[in-house]
């Protein structure tokens, strides 16, 4: 079906491991393009904090299946970025925590937990103009994006940025946090459904050496064209 914006705006997919940068990018991306941001990581998030609330393990994949599907997941633009909401409340700190951070892999692993995010997420992007990142939006979510972007910086680099945002907030060291970024990365490409992959048709940006804005500069620049291509 044809809905209003059809035609002048595309959907834009950026996909990669923790740290390469997806969030502040895909927001600025946004930004610049006047589209919707959609964080697909705060959702598995918010279920993984809706999880450990209710002391539901991940292994326990009857009862973590049975729980996603009850769950309201809203997503907000606000001023310091989006918001994320669980059955109404604002839990956007929350699910930035070190416990929530360390479960989520195992969570996002389940079936129906993938497969209700899956739903809500491409309901989000039917009527274009959203940037979304994750790490299975070009490979499975949105395979007809116009834009699918892989986004990627060495474990390193991406373990000391990561350790620049948080390292006020959480006591970690940053080799500890590299140790855990890989073993989140190993589980998010190892599991069976819906892996973190590279679309065949994804564009690979390595952004080790390139500061966000050159990389929102080359995205934006993109967008552009596939934008005159799609009309
Ligand atoms: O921000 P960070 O890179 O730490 O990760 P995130 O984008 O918040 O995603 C957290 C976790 O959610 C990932 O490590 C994946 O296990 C899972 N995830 C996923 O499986 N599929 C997505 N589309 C997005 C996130």
């Amino acid at each position: 079906m044809q809905q209003d914006g059809d035609g002048d705006r595309i959907n834009i997919a950026i996909d990669g491991p923790a740290g390469a940068g997806k969030s502040t990018v895909a927001r600025k991306v946004a930004e610049q393009l006047g589209y919707v941001y959609i964080d697909t990581g705060a959702m598995y998030r918010a279920v993984t904090l809706s999880a450990i609330r209710a002391s539901i393990a991940p292994e326990d994949g009857e009862r973590l299946a049975a729980h996603a599907t009850t769950l309201e997941i809203g997503l907000k633009p606000g001023e310091q970025g989006q918001k994320v909401y669980l059955n109404g409340e604002n839990v956007t700190s929350e699910i930035r925590s070190r416990e929530v951070t360390l479960l989520v892999s195992p969570v996002a692993a389940n079936e129906t937990v993938r497969e209700v995010l899956g739903t809500l997420q491409r309901g989000f992007a039917e009527s274009k103009g959203v940037v979304m990142d994750g790490r299975d939006i070009g490979s499975h979510v949105l395979p007809n994006a116009e834009l699918k972007i892989f986004l990627t910086a060495s474990v390193e680099e991406r373990a000391r940025r990561r350790y620049n945002e948080i390292a006020d907030s959480q006591s970690i060291t940053l080799e500890q946090l590299a140790v855990e970024i890989a073993e989140r990365d190993r589980l998010d490409e190892g599991r069976d459904i819906a892996p973190l992959v590279c679309a065949k048709d994804a564009l690979v940006m390595d952004s080790t050496a390139m500061t966000i804005d050159e990389v929102v500069e080359a995205i934006v620049k993109l967008s552009r064209t596939k934008l005159a291509e799609a009309k």
